[in-house]
């Protein structure tokens, strides 16, 4: 969302950002690469340390030398400079954060961090830790005094496993931290493209019409090309549903239907946000057959070892609104691992005119390049009064608009040592968010009679029942 927040990063008290998992698959394929970039563009405050918590006995060369920190640079080339800077920020402590006691270790590193720095710097704890693992992490912070005023938390999605565990993790983390200390991160609500959805309703001409008068449907898409890339883990816990239908797609499904406050501040963003996701229907058991599709690629049951996993590599939901402003729009939220291409969009489709022309789109596209697109229909060119589709094209790099803003982990990370929590999602959004899909989640589990098997590089299952 937008942030109105402009502190300047040298009046920001410097962070300790204490990385729990650097050894793991998000730290290095997002959060290092994303430091990295905050380095070389001298984004974060003078005296930022990075403490890594790793159970292995490994030097910060070990870990860096595994990581392609530059992976996001478009010309592929890396600064030097800034990579020796990452390495002499950056600390491992070897901790074994399932035993009791380990936590005196990280205690220790971070009063030794103080002392070098003279002042009490703001520790920023990044859980880049499975879900089952948070509650025990928080809780041993608390133990050992390390949730004081001066300490932000910084969660991964998924948020819990269903409604009920996400609950239960409210309750022990607000045990110790306060809602201000915490920040639930969902990369996707700091995409660029995804905060312009928020600016792009404000034209008047498209808010006026953003209503059930004149939208059939929206649909939701993030597919990806990649498969589960070793995730075996992370992957069998999770599943598509979980991992981008709850965490991600429902968020950009609230920011696509909220009423938008007069002023924009985190706040109003907020309540408005959450009243959308509270107005959405939640699936009821008897509506999963014909509201969900669930699908796993050929070949995933082996590169998990798991001959009979249930797991849904694919994930498609259709849902409803129960307000006037919304009422009988079709909602298609949709995902998957190993299809064809890598593309995220928004699609808004209009009614039909009442006259002859079929219905207008307007495309939000967020990945892998960004544009918005209307399709419109035109004459023919000829003697023929024929109609034509085509596009009214927004695109970003045509523009002259600076394409080169920051990645979402890099927004994320700058946001939270400014301690601004426009683009995090509350507790209260996470639980509207599970409440919409739990019943499927539950079913999921115990049966797998209708789990579609896709072939890898496909478009996926078919999920036209969900367009009846
Ligand atoms: C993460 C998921 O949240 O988002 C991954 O855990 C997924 O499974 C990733 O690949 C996709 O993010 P992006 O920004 O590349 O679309």
């Amino acid at each position: 969302m937008l942030s109105t927040n402009k502190t300047n990063k040298n009046e920001l008290i410097p962070p300790v950002l204490v990385i729990f998992g650097i050894t793991g698959d998000l730290a290095k394929k997002k959060l290092l690469p994303a430091i990295y970039h905050l380095i070389k563009d001298n984004l974060l405050p003078e005296g930022t340390t990075i403490l890594g918590l790793t159970r292995q006995n490994l030097t910060d060369k070990d870990i860096l030398s595994n990581v392609e920190v530059c992976v996001n640079e478009e010309d592929g080339i890396c600064d030097p400079i800034a990579i020796k800077k990452l390495r002499d920020i950056m600390q491992v402590v070897q901790i074994d954060i399932s035993k009791l006691g380990e936590f005196k270790k990280l205690k220790s590193a971070l009063e030794l961090v103080d002392k070098k720095a003279n002042q009490k710097l703001n520790r920023l704890y990044y859980m880049s830790v499975p879900p089952n693992v948070t509650a025990n992490i928080v809780s041993e912070l608390g133990r050992h005094g390390l949730n004081k005023e001066n300490s932000r938390l910084l969660i991964e999605k998924p948020f819990g496993f269903d409604y009920q565990s996400a609950k239960n993790l409210i309750k022990v983390i607000s045990k110790f931290f306060t809602e201000d200390q915490i920040f639930r991160i969902d990369h996707y609500l700091a995409k660029e493209t995804v905060q312009n959805i928020l600016v792009f309703r404000r034209n008047n001409i498209f808010e006026k019409i953003w209503n059930s008068d004149n939208i059939s449907s929206i649909t939701i898409t993030a597919n990806e090309e990649l498969d589960i890339e070793g995730r075996k883990v992370f992957y069998e816990e999770t599943g598509a549903l979980r991992d981008l239908i709850q965490s991600h797609l429902l968020m950009l499904l609230g920011i696509t239907i909220l009423d938008l406050p007069e002023s924009m501040t985190s706040q109003n963003l907020h309540k408005a946000k959450l009243k959308a996701l509270e107005s959405i229907s939640p699936i009821t058991n008897s509506e999963i057959k014909f509201k969900t599709v669930r699908g796993q690629y050929v070949g995933y049951r082996s590169e998990v070892d798991n001959p009979k996993s249930n797991i849904d590599t694919f994930a498609a939901i259709k849902l409803s609104v129960a307000t006037k402003r919304w009422h009988k729009v079709e909602f298609i939220l949709k995902t998957g691992k190993a299809l064809s291409e890598k593309l995220t969009t928004i699609e808004v489709q209009f009614k039909p005119n009442k006259i002859d022309l079929p219905h207008n789109s307007l495309i939000f596209r967020i990945q892998p390049h960004e544009d918005i697109k209307l399709k419109m229909y035109i004459k023919e060119p000829g003697f023929n009064v024929k109609t034509k589709i085509a596009n009214l094209n927004l695109n970003y790099r045509e523009e002259d608009i600076d394409v080169t803003h920051p990645d979402a982990y890099e927004r994320v990370l700058v946001d939270s040592v400014k301690g601004d929590h426009s683009l995090f999602s509350t507790s209260s959004e996470i639980l509207a968010s599970w409440k919409i899909v739990n019943n499927v989640v539950k079913s999921w589990i115990i049966n797998d009679n209708d789990l579609i098997a896709y072939k890898k590089g496909s478009t996926g299952p078919d999920i036209s029942i969900l367009s009846k």
